[in-house]
């Protein structure tokens, strides 16, 4: 039988067939060399397989370890494929990606019992054909500057548009709108006002704001073309009038263009653990604002007991969970900006309700969803810790 350490990629065949990636010439890493290796350990750029690795390490000093060796021979959009050859529970390799990121983020997984393959990834689970030669887990890592780059985020809100753009009847509609609603009224829109949806998706926030004044002129922008498609189909479907559209990253936004006029208020929801470059980020949206101005922004909230589950627990986790920056991060940066701030509110209450409304939706024709919409009505804002809620609303003004 062959050493553990001298473990070769094609051991793996199918898993890395379904990679796209070829056993012959992926170069593979022991990391228990890594202890006498000086520096890099010195090869071309690309895909990089990475094990055997074992149980019992100090996971942030092996990251930490991995990262110093494996950086300098990773391509920007290759994927570091680690071998982790010994069984373990889902919070170990939850650790692992915890510890891995923000240098690289976990896209995959693979289980392996008895050289039977099943694949994990966002998209469901499935066993794989063929099989591996070892039992473990695969874990399939990619750069957060990939994973999080303008391309990716393109292709990937293009891909799953309609998914963020759900219609009356589909499971959660009701509780999708309401949330807009409640972020969308966190600040009033007064008659004739000039308002941004910045990041806007299919942009009901927008909507619902501009609903609440006579003669609104909404302006929406979004990454994805396939979303401000729909923002504008739902904008005309509502009866906002003035309404224009246009395809754009926050970091460098595309309103005001030049010669244009900054907005009265303007609306960010569920965006900013988006951005690979949260500074510039907020630079791109202080630069939609004049003095007085209202800004409106919301996210998902990362330290509530729901989220710290998961990221506990779950070894696939997308990656704006891992980005998402606190309430008081968020508005540190905005004051320094010269934002004053006003309000702040939890909105969607935490575990274990979207996991009910979840089930209740999908599983039980929606019988229970009102119930639990009313219960997460009733919660909007009150005094509950903000561990309570998975998101977060806050309004400011700018000086
Ligand atoms: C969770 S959706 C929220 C959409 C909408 N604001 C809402 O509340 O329904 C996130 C949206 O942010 C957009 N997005 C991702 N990265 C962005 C960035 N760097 N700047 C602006 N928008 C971005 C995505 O294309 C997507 O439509």
């Amino acid at each position: 039988m062959a050493k553990e350490h001298s473990i070769e990629p094609a051991a793996f065949a199918p898993i890395l067939a379904d990679l796209g990636l070829d056993p012959q010439t992926l170069p593979q890493i022991d990391p228990s060399t890594f202890a006498e290796a000086k520096g890099s350990i010195g090869r071309g750029r690309g895909d990089v397989f990475l094990g055997p690795i074992g149980t019992g390490l100090d996971i942030p000093a092996a990251s930490a370890l991995y990262k110093k060796h494996v950086d300098p021979v990773l391509g920007p959009a290759n994927a570091m494929v680690l071998y982790f050859k010994s069984p373990r529970v889902d919070a170990e390799l939850a650790r692992w990606r915890n510890h891995l990121w923000p240098w690289l983020h976990v896209v995959g997984l693979y289980r392996i019992q008895g050289g039977a393959i099943r694949r994990e990834s966002f998209g469901g689970a499935e066993s794989l054909p063929g099989k591996a030669e070892r039992d473990g887990f695969v874990l399939v890592a990619k750069r957060r500057e990939h994973v999080m780059s303008p391309t990716s985020t393109t292709a990937k809100f293009d891909a799953n548009a309609g998914g963020w753009n759900p219609q009356p009847g589909n499971p959660g509609y009701a509780h999708y709108r309401w949330m807009r609603r409640y972020v969308g009224r966190f600040a009033k829109v007064e008659d004739g006002a000039r308002v941004l949806d910045f990041g806007s998706g299919a942009g009901w926030v927008g909507i619902e704001a501009a609903l609440q004044a006579k003669d609104v002129e909404l302006c929406a922008f979004d990454p994805s073309p396939e979303m401000t498609r729909f923002a504008a189909e739902n904008a005309r479907a509502a009866g906002v009038a003035k309404f224009t559209a246009r395809v754009g990253f926050g970091e460098h936004p595309p309103f005001p263009a030049a010669g244009e006029r900054t907005f009265d208020v303007v609306f960010s929801s569920g965006v900013v653990s988006f951005s690979p470059d949260i500074e510039q980020w907020c630079d791109g949206l202080v630069s939609t604002l004049h003095s007085g101005s209202t800004l409106v922004i919301g996210d998902i909230q990362r330290e509530s007991a729901g989220m710290q589950k998961r990221r506990a627990n779950r070894i696939l986790l997308p990656a704006r969970e891992l980005n998402a920056q606190t309430p008081a991060e968020v508005r540190a940066r905005l004051e320094r900006r010269g934002l004053l701030h006003e309000a702040t509110a939890g909105y969607q209450l935490t575990d274990p309700i979207p996991q009910l409304t979840h089930h209740a939706d999908k599983k039980l024709g929606g019988v229970l969803s009102p119930v639990l919409l009313a219960l997460n009505r009733a919660a909007a804002g009150s005094s509950l810790a903000p561990s309570r809620f998975d998101s977060w609303v806050m309004r400011f003004k700018k000086r």
